[in-house]
Parts: C-alpha cells; structure tokens; sequence
C-alpha cells in the first residue's frame, strides 16, 4: 500500500538562483503539507552517503561535488499517494523533458542541477526522510 509521505530537496542551483520560495508555492498549491522542513547543506560525505545508491554511475562524483556546493532545503511532505504524485508535480530528471508545467521544467538548467529531488519509492521516502529528520521533528 502507498504512504502518505514523500522527501524533497531544493537542490543548491534552486536555492542560488532564488527559487525557494517559488518550488514551495507548486508543491503547497500541488495539495502537499509540509510536515518537516529544513534550510541546510551536505558535506561531501553526507552527499555521497545520500546518494550511494549511484556510487557506480558515471555522473556520481559530479552529483556528489553539486550536492555539496551549497545550502539547500529538505523536507518531508504528505499527501495520498504523495511519491508518485510528488514525481508528476516535479517532471522527468532531465529538464528538456520535463512536462510544461512542472517544477524542473519551469526551474531547472540541467540534467545535473535539477532544481529538487523526490523520492523514488515509499522505501526511499522513509530512508530519505529519517535521513534528515528525527520523529520528533516530523508534525
Ligand atoms: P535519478 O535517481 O536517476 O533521477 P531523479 O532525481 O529524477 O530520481 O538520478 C539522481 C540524480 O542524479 C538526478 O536528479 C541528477 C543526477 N543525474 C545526473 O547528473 N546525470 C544523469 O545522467 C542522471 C540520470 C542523473
């Protein structure tokens, strides 16, 4: 069965280019609660560990350098079926194939700085979120 919940970050090319306050707009007005949040940064091997799921992929090291450059958002957010409905409201990983409308098409440059991430599954979710938030820090 699906949660409820899903995990996003604004990724560091959002957060620079000062779209914080836009991508929160979409994904309240998308019928997302925000029921965690936080404005923070990964070190390098925080990043890595984040994403170790690619530590095979050619793009990695990059991602991981990208991921690390500078602050960013994360947040656990609900609704029905929030990680499928979460990938819809973002659009596909490389922008120039993001459906019109969505986050990464109207924010994001690149294949690389995609402007967010969303969890894949509600495994990931919860892996993603506890990654970031304690229980307690979740309302
Ligand atoms: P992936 O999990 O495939 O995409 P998504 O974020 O849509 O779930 O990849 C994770 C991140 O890795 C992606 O958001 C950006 C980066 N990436 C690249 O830099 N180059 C690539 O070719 C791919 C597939 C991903």
């Amino acid at each position: 069965m699906a949660t409820n919940r899903t995990f996003t970050m604004i990724k560091p090319d959002a957060v620079a280019n000062g779209h914080i306050g836009a991508i929160l707009d979409h994904i309240i007005k998308g019928g997302f609660k925000i029921v965690a949040m936080k404005y923070t940064s990964l070190t390098p091997e925080k990043a890595g560990e984040f994403y170790s799921v690619h530590k095979e992929r050619p793009f990695y090291g990059d991602l991981v350098k990208f991921m690390s450059s500078g602050p960013i958002v994360a947040a656990i957010l609900e609704k029905d079926n929030a990680v499928e409905d979460f990938r819809k409201l973002i659009g596909a990983t490389d922008p120039s194939k993001a459906e019109a409308g969505t986050i990464r098409q109207l924010f994001a440059k690149s294949i690389d700085a995609n402007a967010v991430h969303g969890s894949d599954s509600d495994e990931n979710a919860q892996i993603e979120g506890s990654f970031y938030f304690s229980a307690f820090e979740q309302f």
